[in-house]
């Protein structure tokens, strides 16, 4: 394909213009229309944009605008209908995160792209962040050793919204960081939240997402703290990194730190901690607007014909981490476990982040009442119960000599 894709943006509320500006920048795209609800909105996109039609009427939007490809910046209950009625009208269609508000929804979008030809992508803008691509480059270069746990931290004064929790609002960006990263998705998932402004929507939330070989990643969620806080530590067995995305230079550091305990001892006087504290570096990465990186990639997926780095797969496996955390915060922080199906082998071009295995959820462990696992299954390795022990042990760790 090589004339240029017509292009059109719809919402122009508060992340729809950040699109609409990035797609005007593209030289291999016409930025055709754009379309909104609001008068107000359309008159401000005209004034920016004086060239781009607006329609405040999604279908004619659809039907007269002669576009290539729609880029959908609604709220998450409008991303199912607004792109179906986009693919079956033969439209690329790229939308913002969450991808839907159900993997049911996600999995029929998927299926009419697939039958028709087109491509969908899905608006995970932090797998088109330099400095997140350098961090997965660390760790597949074995640079931090064995990954053991990642947290993340997402904070801010609002945005409140109506419709979604926080943890559908703002997790969806540092789940997909971590699939990237692990390379994998999580075995089981559970969420603590609480409601302090609305009710019945949850404003701070608490993920726990359990990986195969002990790893795990906790997600901290609010839309009620003082400070914007966009913050991720990967603790390694031999080095962790701290992302801190708010920072306007030394985005990422790297700590030579670690602990560790000794392989044998006979006696409980002979068991010492290691600790190594070492030098911290920062790593340089050239700056790139990761937003603009996306726009590129859905024209280039489209003229070539490739699946998108955050394609529909991967995205239905953000929104089914959100849907176990929901069925968790409905039981009290209950776990929610998956069954995870073998990895595929990529169907890309060798752009895509390693592949993620399908997730399936298997089983919600059943509550004593308390919101604690009653044992059952892989409830028994809970992370309740798994915590607890490692409570215990680290209280052995302070009356062990520090080095
Ligand atoms: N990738 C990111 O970093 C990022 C950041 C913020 C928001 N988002 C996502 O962007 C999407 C939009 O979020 P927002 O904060 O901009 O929401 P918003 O409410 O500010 O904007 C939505 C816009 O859609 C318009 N709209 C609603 N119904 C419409 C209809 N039927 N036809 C045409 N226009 C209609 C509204 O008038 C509004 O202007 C969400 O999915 C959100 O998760 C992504």
């Amino acid at each position: 394909m090589g004339a240029k894709l017509n292009v059109g943006v719809v919402g122009c509320g508060y992340w729809g213009p950040n699109l609409i500006r990035n797609f005007n920048s593209l030289h291999d795209c016409n930025l055709k229309a754009v379309c909104d609800l609001s008068v107000e909105r359309l008159r401000h996109m005209q004034s920016l944009y004086p060239h781009v039609e607006v329609y405040n009427d999604y279908t004619r939007f659809l039907e007269d605008a002669g576009l290539d490809a729609v880029v959908v910046a609604t709220s998450v209950r409008l991303h199912h209908p607004m792109c179906k009625a986009a693919l079956l009208a033969g439209k690329h269609v790229l939308v913002e995160k969450p991808m839907a508000a159900s993997s049911a929804e996600c999995d029929d979008l998927e299926q009419i792209a697939r039958s028709k030809g087109l491509t969908i992508m899905v608006g995970h803008t932090f797998l088109y962040s330099p400095i997140v691509r350098r961090i997965k480059k660390i760790v597949d270069d074995g640079d931090v050793g064995e990954i053991r746990y990642i947290s993340a931290r997402r904070l801010n004064l609002g945005l409140f919204q109506k419709d979604i929790n926080v943890a559908w609002d703002l997790a969806p960006h540092d789940i997909s960081i971590i699939l990237y990263i692990l390379g994998e998705n999580p075995i089981s998932v559970n969420c603590r939240g609480g409601a302090n402004v609305s009710k019945n929507v949850h404003d701070v939330t608490t993920l726990w997402l359990g990986f195969s070989r002990n790893r795990s990643a906790t997600i901290h969620s609010s839309w009620l703290d003082p400070r914007k806080t966009r913050e991720m530590t990967i603790v390694g067995s031999k080095r962790m990194i701290v992302y801190d995305d708010v920072a306007n230079q030394d985005k990422i550091r790297i700590y030579d730190a670690r602990v560790e305990s000794p392989p044998h001892y006979d006696t409980f006087a002979e068991f010492h901690y290691a600790y190594h504290y070492g030098d911290s570096y920062v790593p340089y990465v050239r700056q790139e607007e990761p937003l603009k990186i996306e726009c590129q990639h859905f024209i280039d997926c489209i003229k070539t014909k490739t699946e998108p780095i955050s394609g529909a797969r991967q995205a239905r496996n953000v929104v089914r981490i959100l849907e176990a955390s929901s069925l968790s915060l409905a039981r009290d922080g209950a776990p929610v476990d998956f069954a995870v199906a073998p990895a595929k082998p990529a169907e890309t071009t060798g752009q895509a982040p390693a592949q993620v295995a399908e997730v399936v959820p298997i089983a919600n462990v059943a509550t004593n009442g308390d919101g604690q696992s009653n044992g059952h299954g892989r409830g028994s390795k809970s992370p309740a119960t798994g915590r607890s022990r490692k409570a215990k042990t680290s209280g052995t760790t302070k009356s062990a000599a520090r080095p």
